[in-house]
Protein backbone atom coordinates (compact mmCIF):
# COMPACT_ATOMS: atom_id res chain seq x y z
CA UNK A 1 0.00 0.00 0.00
CA UNK A 2 1.14 3.44 -0.90
CA UNK A 3 2.48 5.48 1.74
CA UNK A 4 1.81 9.44 1.60
CA UNK A 5 1.94 10.83 4.78
CA UNK A 6 5.38 9.69 5.98
CA UNK A 7 8.76 11.94 5.37
CA UNK A 8 11.31 9.89 3.13
CA UNK A 9 12.27 6.81 4.82
CA UNK A 10 16.08 7.28 6.38
CA UNK A 11 18.68 4.64 5.49
CA UNK A 12 17.70 3.23 9.53
CA UNK A 13 14.06 2.83 8.41
CA UNK A 14 15.38 1.20 5.21
CA UNK A 15 17.42 -1.71 6.93
CA UNK A 16 14.72 -2.12 9.54
CA UNK A 17 12.29 -3.17 6.18
CA UNK A 18 14.90 -5.33 5.07
CA UNK A 19 16.31 -3.19 2.12
CA UNK A 20 19.38 -3.70 1.18
CA UNK A 21 20.16 0.20 0.22
CA UNK A 22 21.80 -1.07 -2.83
CA UNK A 23 19.01 -2.52 -5.22
CA UNK A 24 15.43 -3.58 -5.28
CA UNK A 25 13.93 -6.00 -7.70
CA UNK A 26 10.89 -4.79 -9.76
CA UNK A 27 8.46 -6.93 -11.26
CA UNK A 28 6.12 -4.83 -13.80
CA UNK A 29 3.41 -5.86 -15.73
CA UNK A 30 3.12 -3.35 -19.07
CA UNK A 31 0.63 -4.24 -22.30
CA UNK A 32 0.08 -7.98 -20.88
CA UNK A 33 3.71 -8.66 -20.62
CA UNK A 34 6.04 -9.08 -17.68
CA UNK A 35 8.97 -7.30 -17.38
CA UNK A 36 11.72 -7.18 -14.58
CA UNK A 37 14.44 -5.29 -13.63
CA UNK A 38 16.22 -3.48 -10.49
CA UNK A 39 17.08 -0.29 -9.44
CA UNK A 40 18.38 1.87 -6.84
CA UNK A 41 15.70 2.43 -3.95
CA UNK A 42 16.28 6.44 -3.93
CA UNK A 43 14.71 6.26 -7.62
CA UNK A 44 11.02 6.77 -8.77
CA UNK A 45 9.65 3.57 -10.14
CA UNK A 46 8.37 5.02 -13.00
CA UNK A 47 11.90 6.68 -14.48
CA UNK A 48 13.90 3.12 -13.48
CA UNK A 49 11.22 1.38 -15.83
CA UNK A 50 12.08 3.35 -18.53
CA UNK A 51 15.61 3.41 -18.13
CA UNK A 52 15.34 -0.46 -18.02
CA UNK A 53 13.58 0.12 -21.77
CA UNK A 54 9.70 0.02 -20.78
CA UNK A 55 7.48 1.98 -22.80
CA UNK A 56 5.79 2.95 -19.48
CA UNK A 57 2.94 5.82 -19.50
CA UNK A 58 3.48 9.03 -17.91
CA UNK A 59 2.58 12.83 -19.19
CA UNK A 60 3.37 15.35 -16.32
CA UNK A 61 5.57 13.47 -14.10
CA UNK A 62 4.56 16.15 -11.28
CA UNK A 63 2.11 13.87 -9.58
CA UNK A 64 -1.17 15.38 -10.91
CA UNK A 65 -2.63 13.46 -14.04
CA UNK A 66 -2.23 10.02 -13.35
CA UNK A 67 -1.21 8.73 -16.23
CA UNK A 68 1.86 6.47 -14.81
CA UNK A 69 -1.03 5.19 -12.73
CA UNK A 70 -0.06 1.41 -11.64
CA UNK A 71 -1.39 -1.30 -9.45
CA UNK A 72 0.97 -2.30 -6.47
CA UNK A 73 0.67 -5.91 -6.42
CA UNK A 74 3.42 -6.32 -3.58
CA UNK A 75 5.82 -4.22 -1.83
CA UNK A 76 5.50 -0.97 -0.30
CA UNK A 77 6.03 2.31 -1.80
CA UNK A 78 6.41 6.15 -0.68
CA UNK A 79 4.21 8.41 -3.16
CA UNK A 80 6.32 12.39 -2.62
CA UNK A 81 3.06 13.61 -4.09
CA UNK A 82 -0.32 12.34 -4.99
CA UNK A 83 -2.69 15.01 -6.14
CA UNK A 84 -4.48 12.50 -8.94
CA UNK A 85 -5.89 9.27 -7.01
CA UNK A 86 -8.37 9.52 -4.82
CA UNK A 87 -8.02 8.00 -1.26
CA UNK A 88 -10.10 5.01 -2.45
CA UNK A 89 -7.86 4.98 -5.44
CA UNK A 90 -4.60 4.58 -3.23
CA UNK A 91 -6.92 1.97 -0.45
CA UNK A 92 -7.26 -0.55 -3.70
CA UNK A 93 -3.13 -0.14 -4.35
CA UNK A 94 -3.02 2.04 -6.86
CA UNK A 95 0.03 4.70 -7.08
CA UNK A 96 1.29 7.22 -9.22
CA UNK A 97 4.34 5.48 -10.37
CA UNK A 98 6.11 8.86 -11.10
CA UNK A 99 5.93 9.94 -7.01
CA UNK A 100 6.97 6.24 -5.85
CA UNK A 101 9.94 5.56 -4.67
CA UNK A 102 10.26 1.91 -3.15
CA UNK A 103 10.43 1.21 0.51
CA UNK A 104 10.95 -2.56 0.01
CA UNK A 105 13.68 -5.38 -1.60
CA UNK A 106 10.81 -6.17 -3.97
CA UNK A 107 7.77 -4.62 -5.60
CA UNK A 108 5.62 -5.71 -8.11
CA UNK A 109 3.58 -3.03 -10.03
CA UNK A 110 0.72 -3.75 -12.74
CA UNK A 111 0.21 -0.96 -15.30
CA UNK A 112 -2.64 -2.94 -16.95
CA UNK A 113 -5.22 -2.67 -14.08
S1 LIG B 1 2.98 11.16 -15.06
FE1 LIG B 1 1.37 12.45 -14.32
S2 LIG B 1 1.01 11.71 -12.32
FE2 LIG B 1 2.71 10.52 -12.99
Amino acid sequence: MADTQSPPPTEEQQKIDGLPLSAVQVIARLYGEEHSFTMKPSEHILYAAIEAGLDAPHSCLSGYCATCRAKLMEGRVRMEINDALTEEEVAQGYILTCQAIPLTERIVVDYDQ
